[in-house]
């Protein structure tokens, strides 16, 4: 089996490479190596490697500068799809895309279903949105899209990086309390998308960790498992604030939470549960910092 991971210098690309199958031939190519906005180059290069499967992991992911960025975000999350989706069409394989919740609107209490009715909130959940439909259109049957949420990893720009810094900064924080979501580390995602692959699935999934979590719920497990890990020497005070006391560029939704039991059943396991993951990568953190 050839596999090429796109955008795989962000931390789901990194995630992928180090967890493929080791009988799997798995090449992962950088932006600097191939931009999935330059049509020629996707076509001809990945014509040339004739890949059974291509993994999509590049993406514009800055969901606040999309707002006022929509062009770009717009050129990868759409226009790179469209050109990754042709390529794959032209050399008869299959394109595993990955997407967000942010294509929901978060409006009601209970968990959202990968055939549940989409409208996003923001410029970045509409870029992915239209990247969606697009792939759908284009391949059809050959398509696997999974949404996934809250993405965080040990290398990379993400929630539980910055909590991190901050907090050994000593400064104290307020984070919001009102946003309900499923934190999800790249590495179990990554694995689990090598099960999906190995299965031959397609269709639209959803992917997360188990179990749900606020922003401030998730910060307060970061400090609480880095100071038992040694990654953290002291705590901060971390107070709960509504989003309406933290204003952003990119309204983001209330209620995230995606349903993953059909992933889960296809994999016959369920997911680990946030937590035990947020442990699992502190623990890299830890055994980086001692190096
Ligand atoms: N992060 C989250 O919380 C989250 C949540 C839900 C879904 N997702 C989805 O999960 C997927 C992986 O996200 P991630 O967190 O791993 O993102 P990430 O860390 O931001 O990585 C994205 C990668 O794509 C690259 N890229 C950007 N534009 C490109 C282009 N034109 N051509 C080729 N590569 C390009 C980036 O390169 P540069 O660094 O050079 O720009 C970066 O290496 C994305 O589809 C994202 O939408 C993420």
């Amino acid at each position: 089996m050839k596999v090429l991971i796109t955008g795989a210098g962000g931390q789901l690309g990194w995630e992928l490479l180090r967890s493929a199958p080791s009988d799997w031939q798995v090449v992962g190519w950088e932006r600097s190596w191939l931009d999935i906005t330059v049509e020629k180059e996707v076509v001809e290069k990945i014509g040339a490697l004739q890949p059974q499967w291509v993994i999509n992991a590049a993406a514009y992911t800055a969901v606040d500068r999309a707002e006022s960025q929509p062009d770009e975000a717009r050129a990868v999350n759409h226009g790179g799809v469209v050109n990754l989706s042709r390529a794959v069409q032209r050399v008869g394989g299959k394109l595993l895309h990955l997407s967000t919740d942010y294509v929901f609107d978060g409006s009601r209490g209970r968990p959202w279903g990968p055939e549940d009715a989409v409208a996003p909130l923001g410029e970045y959940g509409r870029s992915k949105l239209a990247g969606e439909r697009a792939a759908l259109d284009l391949l059809g049957e050959n398509l696997l899209l999974v949404r996934t949420a809250w993405l965080y990893s040990s290398r990379g720009h993400n929630f539980v990086q910055t909590m991190l810094r901050l907090m050994r900064e000593g400064r104290n924080l307020s984070v919001v309390m009102d946003q309900t979501g499923s934190p999800t580390w790249a590495f179990h995602l990554a694995t689990a998308l090598w099960g999906l692959l190995e299965r031959d699935v397609c269709g639209i999934l959803h992917w997360c960790n188990a179990g749900v979590a606020s922003w401030y719920d998730f910060a307060v497990a970061i400090q609480q498992l880095a100071l038992q890990m040694g990654v953290l020497s002291s705590p901060v005070t971390i107070h709960p604030i509504p989003s309406s006391a933290y204003p952003t560029a990119a309204t983001r939704p209330a209620f995230s939470v995606l349903d993953c039991t059909k992933s889960w059943e296809i994999l016959a396991s369920p997911a680990p549960h946030w937590q035990t993951a947020l442990a699992s990568m502190l623990q890299e953190v830890a055994g980086e910092s001692r190096l």
